[in-house]
């Protein structure tokens, strides 16, 4: 993505210093706050603490991780040692799992002194391949815009709801969801996107600040927003990203993506949700009893962070003192209420024999 015509990823590795470097998104939309990461104690914060967020560039930011702790330490010990200590940092995202699972596979078997150069390596390839699977991801997503611009009048605008931030800042580059939003833009078809709040932690801010970078016309919405504009013929599609898909296609994201799909179903919007295929969990067939919810910390319920008018970047509290908060991060939104999936092989249904269709080798994996 470009900021201010210059085109950053997410992450990146800095030869020099020998480094990998992120982009914090604690300060975003109000702030571009680049940072080195230079321990494990670090890789994880910025895990735990959102300065990295969104699936796949979680399971990146890992694989980076890993990369450290083996040219501090090669061994055998070390190598599980850092699997189990990052696997811990969030329960939801599945790509956190799937780099760290693909991490040890791969550096397992190799001699110790060959092991530091190889989880570098493995960690750029995991980099390139989700700007790759991205890319993907967009041009089939695209396909299916450009089937709803062909329903519709010359030069009419197509509007597309999304929540959170499945963009370009949560993934290495592109984004998923965004990703057909961008293409479709570029292609110059006339595109305007609903941008859903997501409160508590307001990703659709920086969903908002991304689409204005690329100069894509959106809305920026309250959550409560969708349901209405639904209702009035004012969305044509909803596309959102995942963060752990079943093999029979529940998806679990964001909270607030399940009312957003109960409503496009109540009105006959189609809802697809757009991911890589390190997103599906093979080994999981219901979504609601087996994936694991984050449940972050009540402040973010109880509080907001935001800029005043003086330019400070402050939080306020909302509510009352001592009021009690609850803060379940995720929700799942059952296959059924899933017109299709966007992966990087195809759009395909939200069902266990369509999604093997698209990836054959996963049927044993259950
Ligand atoms: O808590 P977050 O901000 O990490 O949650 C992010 C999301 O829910 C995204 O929609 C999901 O990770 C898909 S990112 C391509």
């Amino acid at each position: 993505m470009n900021i201010d015509g210059t085109h950053y990823r997410s992450l990146w590795y800095n030869h020099d210093d020998d480094v990998l470097e992120i982009i914090d998104q604690r300060w975003l939309p109000h702030k571009l706050v680049i940072q080195p990461v230079a321990t494990l104690e670090e890789f994880a914060a910025a895990i735990v603490e959102m300065r990295v967020r969104g699936a796949p560039l979680i399971g990146a930011t890992a694989a980076y991780g890993v990369a450290l702790a083996m040219k501090l330490d090669p061994s055998d010990s070390a190598l599980d040692q850092v699997c189990a200590f990052l696997s811990k940092t969030r329960p939801t995202a599945i790509n956190l799992q799937w780099a760290l699972n693909r991490c040890r596979t791969h550096l397992a078997p190799l001699s110790v002194s060959d092991r530091a150069a190889a989880a570098l390596q493995l960690a750029h390839d995991i980099a390139d391949e989700d700007v790759e699977i991205n890319h993907k991801i967009g041009e089939h997503g695209l396909a299916l815009i450009k089937e709803i611009q062909a329903r519709k009048k010359p030069g009419e605008t197509i509007n597309v709801l999304t929540h959170c931030n499945a963009g370009w800042i949560a993934t290495v580059d592109r984004g998923t969801a965004t990703s057909p939003m961008y293409l479709a833009h570029d292609a110059g078809i006339p595109i305007h996107v609903w941008v859903g709040e997501t409160r508590p932690r307001n990703q659709g801010a920086l969903t908002a600040w991304e689409l204005g970078s690329h100069g894509v016309p959106h809305t920026y919405i309250t959550d409560n927003a969708g349901g209405h504009l639904m209702q009035r013929g004012q969305v044509d599609m909803v596309i959102v990203g995942v963060d752990r898909a079943t093999r029979s296609g529940d998806i679990c994201n964001k909270i607030g993506t399940y009312l957003k799909a109960l409503s496009a179903r109540d009105n006959n919007v189609p809802f697809y949700a757009a991911l890589p295929s390190p997103t599906i969990d093979w080994t999981v067939r219901d979504g609601v009893s087996e994936i694991p919810i984050e449940q972050r910390n009540a402040r973010e319920a109880t509080h907001i962070w935001g800029r005043n008018s003086t330019g400070e970047v402050n939080e306020v509290q909302l509510t009352p003192d001592g009021t009690p908060g609850g803060n379940p991060a995720f929700d799942v939104t059952p296959a059924r209420l899933v017109t299709g999936l966007i992966t990087e092989r195809g759009v395909t249904g939200a069902s266990e024999d369509d999604l093997l269709g698209l990836f054959p080798e996963f049927k044993e994996a259950v």
